[in-house]
């Protein structure tokens, strides 16, 4: 990754592109295989298709809000290293990203509406905490990620037991998450205070139901 030659207006023009390929079209991730690729399908009845294929684009939506939240931080970052560090761990997440738009479209659904609204919001967010300084952004970060695989958790038990395609592609990303959130601590991200926690954990509540829906 050569991005520290980039100056601000240029990382601005590949936000931009990246921004229109997360939501619209096809992302560039590392070139990993689908984990579903190796996993049989199960015959699912039509309730445990849609109730996947709701879990399964709530994790497309939260992959949007992953890669807005990287792209942001990546362009206030100060650090060069915390810059390339976010901007390989934003290939990771476009893996996850292409991974869950290929299962939604493999349960016959679509992904959410709202993804514009998604990627819009958590780029301010995470451009606003890449300019408190790279500490906190480090741990906005580790918290989100944490948050994350919390999340994955409870969505692999909620998933129907026959769904493994699915399965195996949130047992990836959870492994995925749990390694953005020990480099992001790693690389010196401060515990954030309970309050953005709990308000962090609000907010991708209000996400999670709605993109269940929408
Ligand atoms: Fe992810
Ligand atoms: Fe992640």
């Amino acid at each position: 990754m050569t991005t520290q030659r980039y100056s601000l207006f240029d990382r601005i023009i590949l936000n931009a592109d990246q921004a229109l390929r997360t939501v619209f079209g096809t992302p560039v991730g590392t070139g990993r295989p689908n984990p579903a690729t190796a996993t049989a399908d199960a015959e699912l009845s039509s309730t445990e298709k849609s109730a996947s294929l709701c879990l399964m684009r709530v994790n497309h939506a939260g992959e949007v809000c992953a890669q807005a939240l990287y792209q942001g931080q990546a362009l206030t970052a100060r650090r060069t290293e915390t810059r390339t560090q976010m901007e390989q761990a934003a290939l990771e997440e476009n893996d996850h990203l292409a991974w869950c738009q290929q299962r939604v479209q493999e349960l016959g659904g679509s992904t959410s509406l709202l993804n514009p609204l998604w990627y819009a919001g958590s780029l301010a967010i995470g451009a606003a905490s890449g300019l408190i300084g790279d500490q906190w952004s480090l741990g906005f970060l580790a918290e989100t990620e944490q948050q994350v695989v919390k999340h994955l958790d409870g969505h692999l038990q909620r998933l129907p037991s026959g769904d493994q395609r699915s399965k195996a592609i949130l047992q990836q990303m959870k492994a995925d998450e749990a390694e953005h959130r020990d480099s992001a601590l790693r690389a010196g991200g401060r515990q954030l205070p309970e309050t953005v926690r709990k308000l962090m954990a609000l907010s991708s509540r209000v996400m999670t139901s709605t993109a269940y829906r929408i």
